[in-house]
């Protein structure tokens, strides 16, 4: 299941005790369950943050991909946010942006997390690794191609996310049981129900022997 990364060390100052960046990364371990109270308390300590950091954009350096990427952004910028809209990485979707989804999921030094609830700034200096990271059209990685064999997909907007969750899955794990893929895309939700496409697509990659997913 995508979860919130662990933030790097501190590169501001923030007052001591309870800091608006652990708040959002306390509301994020919880916010699984969704609540508006949760949801309002993630935005509100976004504003926060951005309030407290001068409301300036700020320069952050990371890889994506496999290609060093830079920008500016207020504090309060998602990963997602800049993945999609700075830079045009547009296969990681946003369906709830608040972390009950799982379709924003993307691998955050090769661990899923949801980039919906992953400030661009806790990802600095760290490896991202997107659905378009993963393979291409003319060249699509095992998982790529099991989903698209085991027709485990129908409006395919849920698609990229349980791609990416399965993928970390076969990384770590080469032989998953059926459990285990469930348990791997159990914060990715799908309104179409494909799940059943989806054990089977996971369960073909695993037979090609290849780790990557
Ligand atoms: S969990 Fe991030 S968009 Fe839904
Ligand atoms: S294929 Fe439509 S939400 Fe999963």
């Amino acid at each position: 299941m995508a979860k919130s990364p662990e933030p790097p060390e501190e590169t501001r100052d923030e007052p001591k005790g309870v800091t608006r960046r652990g708040l959002i990364k306390g509301i994020a371990s919880v916010v699984g369950v969704a609540s508006a109270g949760a949801t309002t308390l993630l935005v509100e300590a976004r504003h926060e943050l951005q309030a407290a950091s001068g409301n300036g954009a700020i320069p952050v350096s990371l890889t994506v991909n496999g290609a060093a990427r830079t920008g500016s952004f207020e504090a309060r910028t998602t990963l997602a946010e800049a993945l999609r809209d700075a830079w045009g990485l547009t296969g990681t979707k946003v369906g709830c942006d608040r972390g009950a989804c799982g379709a924003c999921t993307v691998l955050l030094d090769g661990a899923p997390v949801n980039s919906c609830l992953t400030l661009v700034h806790d990802a600095d200096g760290r490896k991202i690794t997107t659905i378009e990271g993963l393979g291409s059209p003319e060249a699509m990685s095992p998982i790529q191609k099991a989903f698209v064999d085991a027709d485990a997909l129908q409006c395919g907007f849920c698609t990229p996310g349980m791609v990416v969750s399965c993928s970390a899955l076969l990384a770590r794990n080469s032989k998953p049981s059926e459990l285990d893929v469930k348990e791997a895309v159990s914060g990715n939700l799908c309104r179409c129900g494909t799940y059943t496409g989806v054990f089977a697509a996971c369960d073909a990659a695993a037979k090609t022997g290849v780790t990557r997913g």
